[in-house]
This record gives structure tokens, sequence and C-alpha cells, in this order.
């Protein structure tokens, strides 16, 4: 049997056991997916325990992310450029690889959600700079999109992550998050406001043309405050459900050895478990 997990710290919210074992069914995989509560100071030893118990890899959430960095023996580029690792896989000689794909999974969700769209349409606004922001935006800038308006509460973050990634990204005032909507082609909303139990996204979005994209990555709730605006006024839009579902993709693939896809059927499983929380 092969296994894999999501190791986090507290890591019962995760819905990642409920997709991987939707597809681990799908496919007739003789496999588990589980949940791995491990605190901060057991990250190094719980990863260099993964390949002994027969784990393929895992997945890694708060907050693991960044010191697993300086934990596993190969970081891919993507990682490497991002600054996070999501996604843990024992190679066969033992060692460790981490990757992430965050990226991926923005990208292809729009993709699927959008398929006319375009990076290069247009300006995008990214609200947020912290690791989601970072994914966000370098799929942006991979898939060719002229202009980034980075806005963020915390300037410096903001700035630190433009001079990271480079490319077309101009560090916006979180006063001017409403100003600079105009012309843009895409919103995006990477910041935690508007989750549940957090402060609701103050932001007017008069200014935006209505054949903009939003696509907000909060998925809890699934309809955000943000959403249920653009769309009142005709933006075409995009939850946050999907790239958490596209995200987990590549890694199901490298652990058990079959691409799987997003189907209807899977997004209304954990649809489901997003409202009975
Ligand atoms: N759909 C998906 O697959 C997916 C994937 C990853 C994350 N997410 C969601 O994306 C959100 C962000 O995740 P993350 O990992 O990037 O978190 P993070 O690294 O902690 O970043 C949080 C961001 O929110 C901003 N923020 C927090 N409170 C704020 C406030 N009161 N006013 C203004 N800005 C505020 C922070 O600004 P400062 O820099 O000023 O602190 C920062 O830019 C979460 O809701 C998470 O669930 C979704």
């Amino acid at each position: 049997m092969i296994r894999a997990g999501v190791m986090g710290w507290p890591v019962e919210h995760s819905r990642s056991p409920l997709l991987h074992g939707f597809w681990l069914k799908q496919h007739g995989i003789d496999g588990a997916y589980e949940l791995l509560p491990v605190p901060p100071e057991s990250l190094e030893t719980a990863l260099r325990g993964l390949a002994a118990q027969g784990f393929a890899g895992c997945n890694l959430t708060v907050p693991h992310k960044q010191a697993a960095l300086a934990v596993v023996d190969h970081v891919d580029a993507t990682a490497a450029r991002i600054g996070a690792v999501n996604t843990v896989v024992v190679r066969r000689d033992g060692t460790l690889e981490g990757r992430n794909t965050d990226a991926f999974g923005f990208r292809e969700n729009l993709r699927a959600v959008q398929p006319a769209w375009r990076a290069s349409t247009g300006p995008a606004v990214v609200l947020g700079a912290g690791g989601a922001a970072r994914a966000v935006v370098a799929a942006l800038l991979d898939d060719g999109a002229p202009e980034i308006r980075l806005v963020n509460r915390s300037r410096d973050h903001a700035a630190a992550l433009a001079a990271a990634l480079g490319g077309a990204t101009i560090v916006i005032d979180w006063s001017r998050r409403s100003a600079v909507l105009g012309d843009a082609a895409l919103l995006v909303n990477t910041t935690s406001l508007g989750m549940t139990g957090q402060p609701p996204l103050d932001l007017a979005l008069e200014a935006l043309p209505t054949t903009a994209i939003v696509n907000d990555i909060v998925y809890a709730p699934l309809a955000t405050s943000l959403l249920e605006t653009a769309r009142r006024r005709g933006n075409p839009v995009v939850d946050g459900l999907g790239m958490l579902l596209h995200q987990a993709r590549p890694a199901f693939a490298a652990w058990f050895g079959v691409t799987p896809e997003v189907t209807p059927a899977l997004r209304r499983t954990v649809e489901a478990s997003l409202v009975a929380r």
C-alpha cells in the first residue's frame, strides 16, 4: 500500500484527505492519505521518517511550507522561486524532493473556468503578498501578464515579493486598492480577508471593468462577499475551491502514478464538506 498525507499544525481542518481519498477510490488504488499532525519542532524528524514508514510523500500546510525548504534534499525550480514547499516526494533513493504546486493549481483552475482567459490580456491586480500571492504572481508572470499591481497592507512584504519574482510587478499602497482597479483584466484576492473568522475585505469595485475576471482564492466561505458583489455587477467570477482541487493533481500523480481529474463529482464532495463545517 502506498501512503501519503498532509503535515500541518493544526491539520484537522484540511480537506486534502477527502479529495485524495476520492481519487484513490475512483482509480482503485491501494493507497492511503492521512492527516499528519506535526508541531514545528518535529518537522525535520517527521519528514526524515517518511520513507521508512512507506510514504511516497506528503503535502505541507501551515506552518511548515517555508521551513521545509531547509529540510528537503532537493528543491525544484518552482518551489525555490516561490520560496515554499507544499508537496514532498520521496525519491527512489530515499531522498526528499520539495515541490510547489500552488502556481499550477491557480493557473489550471483559471483556465478550466475561463478557457478564453489569457494573462496577456491586460493588467492584473493582486491583493496580498503572503505565500499564496507568491504562487499567483509567479504563474501570472510566467503566462505573460503585462503588468501586475501588487497591493498589500504591509508595503515591505509586497516589495520583497516583487524583488524576488521580478517582472512587471508594481507595488501599490493598500489605501489605493480600489483606485487601481481601472483597466484591470483580472483581480485576484490572495489575502485572508473575507475568510470565515477574518475581517471582511473592504474594496469598492466601481472602477473595475465589468469584463475583468474576479478570482477570490479564499474558499471558506465559497461565495465570498467579493465574489457576490462582482457577480452582481456582471464580472465573470472564479472561486477558490478550484485552485485547491487543481493544486492536488500533480502531487497525486507523483505519489500514486495516475494523473487525476477535477470532476463535478469531486467538487460536490469537497463543497459539501465546506458547507457542513
Ligand atoms: N484556494 C487555494 O488553493 C488556496 C491556497 C493557498 C491559500 N489560500 C487562501 O489564501 C489566503 C492567504 O493565504 P496565505 O498562505 O498567503 O497567507 P499568509 O502568507 O499569511 O498571507 C496573508 C495575506 O493577507 C494579508 N492580510 C491579513 N490580514 C489582513 C488585514 N487585516 N488587512 C489587510 N491585509 C491582511 C497579509 O498582509 P500583510 O503582508 O500586511 O500581513 C498577507 O498579504 C488564505 O485565506 C488561504 O486560505 C487558498
